[in-house]
């Protein structure tokens, strides 16, 4: 998953792709580069890395023109040096995309043996060569798009400027999201409007199979047939300012600091505070649903484990929770009466999307929980639960989490009243516990930090980490692995806690911390007899638990830490905080790159 951008203007674009590039690149950043046409000169500037290093190359080398595309990157095909970097140039013809091109390895040998010679190791290089046969065969501009567009399968988006025709730009999507902008005598396209917000808060978004031309005061759309489409242009919300750390010395930091304050929002959504009920929550109405299922990737997968627990604990509802990736491919029985639920950050994410699709197409009603309100999902869903985090930049997702869990509780008591399976007095208890969690959440991230930190420090010589927990403390187990291997690079696996003597308790010896995630709750004791095991091996016992459950284990342990005892459904919300505080302050030891670890993307636009 890549972000792209597109200018067609009167004035010099190349300061300005870069201001897009760099809204852009929670998409990737394994390079970026820039192409603008000049006169009859057609040039780039590319670089590997942060987008830092591209500046750094146009600061001593400039260029003008007031056409222009750049790209942003994240790896599939070949590896993150400049060669591999967007734009692709063959002849004439200058190329961005995001996404994959399936059968790129066909095509590639096909050109080849036509003569084609290739100077990349990309899929996106295909493009190009394809773009240079059709119009070196005769086709105009437009045709040869559809000429290569019969070509191809998988899933992008592209732009395409042709230095032949200095005054126009061509793109085409199937499946990754692509926008125009339009600007007062100048056009745009970009991956997303948030690209594109310095510029212009007018966007048309192209559906799946449409083809764009953009010239400075035109835009033309037609699908893959070359056929006219309408599209609504609309206005969007996107803010034009980048989000800044603050005092903070990470956007993750910040982020972890931003909880109490996020959920308040979520709550202002949906809680009505006087009566002590949810509200905003029937845009599905979950009273004849027999089954629901949730998919999701990554953290917003695992949050969907914790809201298949709360859906079935209030609401008696019956809840498959997938990986995305996986549910796509799964042959399933559909019927509508059940309903779906995908939940994203993003709201961009390519095999949530998918998911979404398949449940769409076979009838089902879909929900998304969402961060980017006017993301795809979001468009593409019967309903829309945002959960209102404001802009997440760090990689590592964590304000994101807690305000999923914030929404997935809202939405499972409200389904428990229109079910009948929660009476009032029952809702009002429970609206009355997510009251209270801005202010514990505050108190506890300033209460832990100290020993968060202390820990950490012990964290950071380690080269694996077992997490493990019960009902909804293993996918926290799950969340804090994650953490821990996405931004400190260390070893992490969530399990369980009863599954552990089924295999993994042989890595177990007085080299392996075992963080032990346990809240007292119905799993308590059980949980309490897994960590004896543990510690018969030898294991070295992080024990993150509650007052009422650190009263009641006098095991020894190498770290406690000890959160107020709160309620079932507040407690994940609770216990998410030290997991994310321990995987920051472990990998600021280490001095990784916190908000952009390696390898990853903000938003993952690939399947
Ligand atoms: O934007 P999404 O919530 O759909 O993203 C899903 C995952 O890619 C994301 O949660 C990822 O796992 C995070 N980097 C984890 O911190």
């Amino acid at each position: 998953m890549c972000g792209l951008v597109g200018i067609v203007s009167g004035k010099p674009v190349a300061g300005r792709l870069v201001d897009a590039l760099r809204r852009l690149d929670y998409r990737g950043y394994d390079s970026a580069g820039i192409a603008t046409i000049e006169g009859d000169r057609m040039e780039r500037r590319r670089a590997p890395g942060k987008l830092f290093n591209l500046e750094q190359r146009l600061d001593a080398d400039p260029i003008g023109g007031a056409i222009g595309m750049g790209h942003t990157r994240w790896a599939t095909h070949g590896i993150p040096n400049e060669t591999n970097a967007h734009p692709h140039f063959v002849g004439d013809v200058c190329v961005v995309h995001n996404g994959i091109i399936e059968n790129f390895a066909e095509l590639r040998q096909e050109l080849a043996e036509d003569g084609a010679l290739f100077e990349t190791q990309t899929d996106t290089e295909i493009l190009a060569h394809l773009m240079a046969r059709y119009t070196a065969e005769g086709h105009k501009p437009v045709a040869a798009m559809l000429e290569m567009l019969r070509r191809l399968r998988g899933a992008y988006a592209f732009a395409i400027m042709l230095r032949s025709h200095p005054g126009m730009m061509m793109a085409a999507r199937c499946g990754p999201p692509l926008a125009i902008g339009h600007g007062d005598g100048e056009m745009f396209f970009g991956s997303d409007a948030i690209a594109l917000a310095p510029f212009t808060d007018e966007v048309t978004y192209l559906a799946n199979g449409d083809c764009a031309v953009i010239t400075r005061t035109d835009v033309t759309l037609f699908d893959f047939y070359g056929l006219p489409v309408q599209r609504t242009r609309q206005m969007t919300q996107t803010s034009s300012y980048l989000v800044d750390k603050g005092n903070h010395r990470h956007f993750m930091e910040k982020e972890i600091a931003e909880q109490p304050e996020a959920i308040s929002h979520v709550l202002a959504r949906y809680v009505d505070f006087t009566s002590k009920s949810v509200k905003a929550c029937n845009a599905i109405d979950f009273s004849g649903t027999d089954s629901l299922h949730i998919a999701a990737c990554g953290t917003a997968y695992l949050a969907g484990c914790i809201g298949k627990s709360y859906l079935e604990r209030y609401a008696e509802i019956a809840v498959e929770v997938d990986v995305a990736s996986e549910f796509r491919y799964r042959t399933l029985p559909f019927s509508k009466r059940q309903a779906a639920l995908f939940v994203s950050q993003s709201g961009e994410t390519a095999d949530t999307l998918a998911a979404l699709h398949i449940c769409r197409n076979n009838g089902v009603v879909t929900g998304a929980i969402v961060n980017v309100e006017g993301s795809t999902i979001a468009r593409e869903s019967d309903a829309v639960f945002p959960i209102l985090a404001g802009p997440e930049i760090g990689v590592a997702s964590t304000k994101a989490f807690t305000c999923q869990l914030a929404v997935f509780a809202c939405l499972a008591i409200a389904a428990g009243r229109r079910r009948g399976t929660i009476d009032s007095a029952q809702e009002q208890a429970l609206v009355g516990h997510l009251i209270e969690v801005p202010r514990i959440m505050s108190d506890v991230i300033a209460r832990i930090q100290p020993q968060i930190e202390d820990l950490a420090a012990r964290l950071a010589r380690v080269r694996h980490v077992i997490y493990m927990g019960r009902g909804t403390s293993y996918p926290l187990a799950m969340e804090g692995a994650l953490k821990l291997k996405e931004i400190a690079y260390i070893h992490a696996e969530g399990y369980a806690a009863g599954e552990l003597k089924h295999g993994p308790i042989a890595l177990i010896d007085d080299s392996m911390p075992v963080i032990v995630i346990a809240p007292y709750d119905r799993f308590f004791e059980k949980t309490v007899s897994n960590m004896q095991e543990v510690a018969a091996r030898g294991g070295r016992i992080i024990l993150i638990t509650d007052e009422k459950g650190a009263a009641k284990s006098s095991l020894a342990t190498i770290a406690r830490i000890v959160l107020p005892h709160v309620d079932d459904i507040i407690s994940p919300l609770i216990f998410a905080l030290p997991l994310q505080m321990l995987a920051y302050h472990t990998a600021v030891i280490m001095g990784t790159d916190v908000d952009q670890p390696r390898n990853l993307a903000k938003s993952v636009t690939v399947e």
